[in-house]
């Protein structure tokens, strides 16, 4: 029903492989004739195992009730922006925290599926999370590699307390991942990033939940770190268009901080892959990555769907986490990402002001409780006393 193919020269691939002999990126391709779409786009019940006959598994998931995630509208924003409808999905809200549940339900399934007894990732942090939570739900073994110092606190202490060997490196994300591609090789360890094709296919089913809660939007815009996920949800959308559940195809707008934007570059060029950068650096950690591994897919992604690559600052980072909170969503700073890029994007004049636009809040603001202090200020202390609270009311 379905087959691992080189997205550069087309071989199927065996199922355990990660990338081609060509050393090209796979991907997983369903015969959509023939799989037997057992859904309908109905708005009910979605989860990512409603779509379970567009996922690459044999045997029973590993779950944790991931999907079914919120689609938020910010009608003050509309107005404000003078864009017709903006919704943000709240990825923050699946079991880890982070989208990154989608891949994990599938990748973990795989992994038992190929009787691995072991997985392991190099992570900014959220994919570390949600591998040790699937991996604890399954019992099998998990490493982490995580770049020392440089991942939020909630993270961490979620891989910790699920049970994950995790292990800071003095490095940045790119160094633990080429690491962490060897150690899985030598050692037999199933790898759990997003070089694994299993992993976006879960990940799709944000495209699929969209469609069916308001049909296919104008636009998609999301923070683009490893460039799976942008990738994922484009996947999903061309799925269901080619099934002919839905006819039209959004826009995919992928967004990066501007200290860690080699997509972005490779977008502005004209070019189909990046050139890595030495030394990423932004406050949002999540998507501090200098060599993206599925940036051709990405790119690809883009091309074909007429969208576009943007970069936003730090601050406009913040100030879209702050928004978002006034609005009742808590995010990480890399979440607000795609709202900093809708944002600036508007302002530039590249949104039309009848488009329905759905931006992904990758992961909560639980994740990174130190970067919330740090830019909100400590809370007032003052003495147990109600005419001192009295006289703080404002
Ligand atoms: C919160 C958050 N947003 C965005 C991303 C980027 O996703 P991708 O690596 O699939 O581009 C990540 C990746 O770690 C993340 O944790
Ligand atoms: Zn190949």
């Amino acid at each position: 029903m379905y087959s691992l193919v080189c997205i550069e020269c087309g071989r199927e691939n065996d199922e355990t492989r990660y990338n081609c002999e060509c050393g090209g990126l796979l991907e997983v391709r369903f015969k959509l004739d023939e799989v037997e779409i057992d859904f309908k786009l109905d708005g009910r019940d979605m989860r990512v195992w409603k779509y379970r006959s567009l996922l690459p598994v044999r045997s029973d998931p590993v779950t944790l009730k991931e999907g079914g995630t919120p689609l938020y509208r910010l009608d003050r924003l509309e107005k404000e922006l003078g864009i017709r409808k903006i919704y943000v999905k709240h990825e923050g809200l699946n079991p880890s925290g982070s989208f990154k549940d989608r891949g994990m339900t599938v990748g973990v399934t795989k992994a038992l599926e190929f009787k691995k007894n072991a997985v392991a990732c190099a992570s900014t942090g959220n994919t570390s999370a949600s591998m040790a939570m699937y991996a604890a739900k399954a019992g099998l073994k998990a490493y982490v590699l995580l770049p020392a110092g440089k991942v939020a606190l909630g993270k961490v202490a979620q891989a910790l307390m699920h049970g994950a060997e995790v292990i800071g490196i003095r490095g940045n994300f790119d160094d633990a991942l080429r690491i962490v591609r060897e150690v899985c090789d030598r050692a037999g360890i199933y790898l759990l990033n997003s070089v694994n094709p299993f992993r976006l296919e879960g990940q799709k089913t944000i495209a699929y939940e969209i469609a069916d809660e308001i049909g296919v939007p104008d636009a998609v815009i999301l923070p683009i770190g490893n460039a799976g996920n942008i990738s994922a949800i484009f996947k999903g959308f061309e799925e269901l268009r080619e099934i002919g559940l839905t006819d039209e195809m959004p826009k995919m707008i992928g967004i990066q901080a501007e200290g860690a934007s080699p997509v972005f570059k490779a977008f502005k060029e004209g070019k189909e892959d990046i050139k890595p950068l030495g030394n990423p650096e932004t406050i949002a950690t999540a998507i501090r990555i200098g060599n993206p591994v599925n940036a051709k897919k990405a790119l690809r992604a883009v091309y074909r769907s007429r969208g576009l690559v943007e970069a936003v600052s730090d601050q406009e980072i913040i100030s879209a986490q702050k928004i978002l909170a006034k609005n009742g969503i808590g995010v990480e700073p890399a979440s607000a990402a795609s709202l900093a890029g809708l944002i600036k994007l508007s302002k530039m004049g590249a949104i039309e002001g009848d488009a329905t636009v759905v931006c992904i809040a990758t992961g909560n603001l639980l994740k990174d409780p130190e970067t919330a202090m740090k830019v909100c200020g400590e809370p007032k202390i003052v003495d147990a006393d109600v005419e001192k609270i009295m006289a703080l009311l404002t």
